[in-house]
């Protein structure tokens, strides 16, 4: 997506990227756990999950300001996920955001190190987060839950369990929500705790994003299954046709690729609708609708 990023996302982009190198303190710069980091974080990702932060930010016209911290860190947590689903214990991978893995890179220590690293201090930001903003609280905790045993972790550890085996849709829907929904319900729903914490509850724009941010996720990882069986290697900066090697349990090796071609459009229909409700209670989702199309129609 980078190459050829619209002007609706280049503004998030840019205001993210500026924001990453700065992430640990210069006099570490030369300690190897930070520069396995950084190969890492700095690598070239989409993004998509500080966009999307931004953009509700943005929609519930909030200050950017107040989810700086909190972008970074869900940037973080992804690169650390994805630096651990890389290691020859988890994925095997050797391709990442077009370059060898961290660990290929670095060395698995560092790898498992650098994980660890941006973990750790993506904690950091979220409470300098919190003491600068104490209403960010919920949002503080709902970061915190999503991406452990309850979101991306356990996401990740059905994933693994679930290898050379059948499980039933339910499951594989749980697998999805958890190991890459969780994160990006926590981009969507940071600026809404956010929201309501300065000014009220609002039940109806609370699920309103929520349905949103769960079809957003769960579609991301659908055409993530897509991509691996699709997907020009070069194009998409990481190796394809592992979800099979692995006997990995995907929306396409369990449904076959056009079953999942048409649960995907049938999640972003529901994204759309999601979108048009909010339109009709008077938020602005321009840039959120054409994001999606984007997300849905990605090659990378
Ligand atoms: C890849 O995430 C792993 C999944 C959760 C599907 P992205 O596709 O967002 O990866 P980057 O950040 O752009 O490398
Ligand atoms: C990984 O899912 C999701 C994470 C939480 C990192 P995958 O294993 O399918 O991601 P890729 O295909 O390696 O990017
Ligand atoms: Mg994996
Ligand atoms: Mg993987
Ligand atoms: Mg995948």
């Amino acid at each position: 997506m980078s190459e050829k990023i619209s002007f609706f996302v280049k503004k998030y982009q840019d205001r993210i990227e500026g924001l990453l190198p700065g992430v640990f303190p210069e006099d570490l710069s030369s300690d190897a756990t930070v520069i396995a980091s950084m190969y890492s974080l700095l690598a070239g990702g989409k993004r998509i999950r500080p966009v999307l932060m931004y953009m509700i930010a943005d929609m519930l016209g909030l200050d950017l300001e107040v989810v700086d911290d909190f972008a970074v860190a869900i940037e973080m947590i992804h690169t650390y996920s994805l630096i651990h689903d890389d290691l020859p214990c988890m994925d095997n991978d050797t391709l990442r955001r077009g370059k060898p893995t961290c660990h290929v890179a670095n060395g698995e220590a560092f790898a498992l190190l650098a994980g660890d690293a941006l973990q750790n201090r993506a904690f950091e930001r979220v409470f300098e987060a919190v003491k600068k903003y104490p209403y960010a609280i919920d949002a503080a905790q709902y970061f915190a839950r999503n991406a452990g045993i309850y979101g991306m972790i356990g996401g990740q550890s059905i994933d693994l369990s679930s290898e050379g085996k059948k499980i039933d849709t339910n499951r594989l829907c749980e697998l999805h929500e958890k190991k890459t929904g969780a994160l990006i319900n926590a981009s969507c729903l940071i600026p809404y705790y956010i929201y309501a914490s300065k000014n009220a509850e609002d039940k109806v724009l609370h699920d309103l994003i929520l349905r949103f941010s769960a079809g957003t996720g769960l579609g991301f990882q659908i055409k993530d299954d897509l991509l691996d069986v699709q997907a020009d290697e070069s194009i998409l900066g990481k190796s394809t046709g592992k979800d099979a090697r692995d006997e990995k349990s995907t929306f396409v090796t369990v449904f076959g690729e056009s079953n999942a071609q048409k649960m995907l459009d049938d999640t972003y229909s529901d994204v759309f609708d999601a979108l048009d409700e909010l339109k009709k209670i008077g938020y602005d989702v321009a840039n959120l609708r054409q994001f999606s199309q984007l997300l849905q129609n990605r090659v990378q």
